[in-house]
């Protein structure tokens, strides 16, 4: 029923959508558009200083993040860093820098007829977002026509061949994610709508944001982020209205796989940051308390306007201090250091 009301506007969103090219990781440009941080070609393997802006969405184990390529650990906000953010993978091979394992607190991937999404909380302290950060959106089209982050590509193999998704959006905060890329279709640009910037990721891409919990499921196609059907009426909310509408439903999803958990190896302790020896670097020790701070005040928007119906799970008192952790961490890094010939310095 949605989409048949829908269809006039989805039509004409396709239409005005301009993709100027189309790419794949191996015939990628070192850099897709001017004034770019980072490039797009990335080679295999992967870095902890790597300046690749090409992201991937598979599968739970396997899906990348924006995130900021550096921090003093303060100075780097999603939203002073949305136009120079690199790639973070779970996955190794893509030439980008690996998500710390301990990083994901919970993660689901979800494959329906129309996208892939990933949905969960973390500690991003770990990749160089500071504490206190609610966070941001990601998206191919910034205000200037460029994305954020400027020249960032998005690929995936979920629906055949390996693709570009030129439609994806991804909510960044300090202890909260959710990534969408759209198939290519007349749908697309709306269901993978960016213009919600500030209602987050439970207002946006309602799904599963357990922790504890990393699965692959396959899901039906909810319906777009910010338009109301009821009955035979379509309404639209635009950001910014008096009035927020409650969240949409999350669509149903089933064929769950689940997995204890998700790792590829990497330390949170082998951030660049580390090598200066200093401290104050980000690592995992003792975010319990700041990630406290940030999941209390996740229902006002950056603008102050409450988005009173966004029920975002707070992650006060749901995520284990990670004291030992980092323990185990630094643990890690200092064998990994050895293995590897790092430079850092412990
Ligand atoms: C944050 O500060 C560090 C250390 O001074 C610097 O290297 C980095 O470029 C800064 N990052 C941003 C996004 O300003
Ligand atoms: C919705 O539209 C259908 C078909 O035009 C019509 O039969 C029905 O009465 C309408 N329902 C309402 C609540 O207006």
């Amino acid at each position: 029923m949605f989409s048949l009301v829908a269809v006039p506007l989805l039509l004409s969103a396709y239409t005005s959508a301009q993709y100027t090219a189309t790419y794949l990781p191996s015939n990628a440009p070192p850099t897709s558009e001017q004034d770019q941080s980072g490039t797009n070609q990335c080679g295999s393997g992967h870095s902890q200083t790597s300046m690749c802006q090409n992201v991937y969405i598979n599968s739970v184990q396997d899906f990348c993040l924006w995130a900021p390529p550096s921090t003093d650990g303060t100075n780097s906000t999603i939203g002073e860093t949305e136009r120079i953010e690199v790639a973070w993978c779970m996955k190794d091979g893509y030439g980008t820098r690996l998500i710390p394992d301990g990083t994901i607190k919970g993660a689901h991937f979800v494959q329906t007829p129309d996208y892939v999404q990933v949905t969960g909380f973390g500690d991003f302290t770990k990749m160089n977002i500071p504490a206190g950060d609610q966070g941001g959106e990601l998206d191919p089209h910034g205000a200037d026509g460029n994305g954020n982050p400027i020249g960032g590509l998005v690929f995936g193999s979920s629906f055949g061949q390996l693709q570009q998704y030129h439609e994806w959006t991804n909510y960044m905060a300090v202890d909260q994610f959710c990534i969408r890329a759209c198939k290519d279709s007349p749908n697309a640009p709306l269901l993978c709508n960016h213009i919600y910037d500030v209602m987050g990721c439970n207002w946006n891409m309602p799904g599963n944001y357990d922790l504890g919990v990393f699965e692959n499921c396959v899901g039906d196609t909810g319906p777009a982020m910010g338009i109301y059907v009821e009955g035979n009426t379509t309404s639209t909310f635009q950001q910014g209205q008096p009035v927020t509408p409650p969240a949409q439903p999350a669509p149903s999803s089933s064929q769950c796989s689940s997995f204890s958990t998700i790792q590829n190896g990497q330390t949170a302790a082998a951030l660049p940051s580390a090598s200066s020896g200093s401290s104050g670097t980000t690592t995992s020790t003792g975010s319990g308390s700041r990630m406290t701070s940030t999941g209390s005040s996740r229902n006002t928007s950056p603008t102050g306007s409450p988005s009173a119906t966004t029920t975002a799970k707070s992650s006060a008192g749901h995520v284990v201090p990670t004291s030992m952790g980092g323990m185990f961490a630094v643990a890690g890094a200092m064998i990994l250091g050895l293995v590897g010939g790092a430079v850092f310095v412990l």
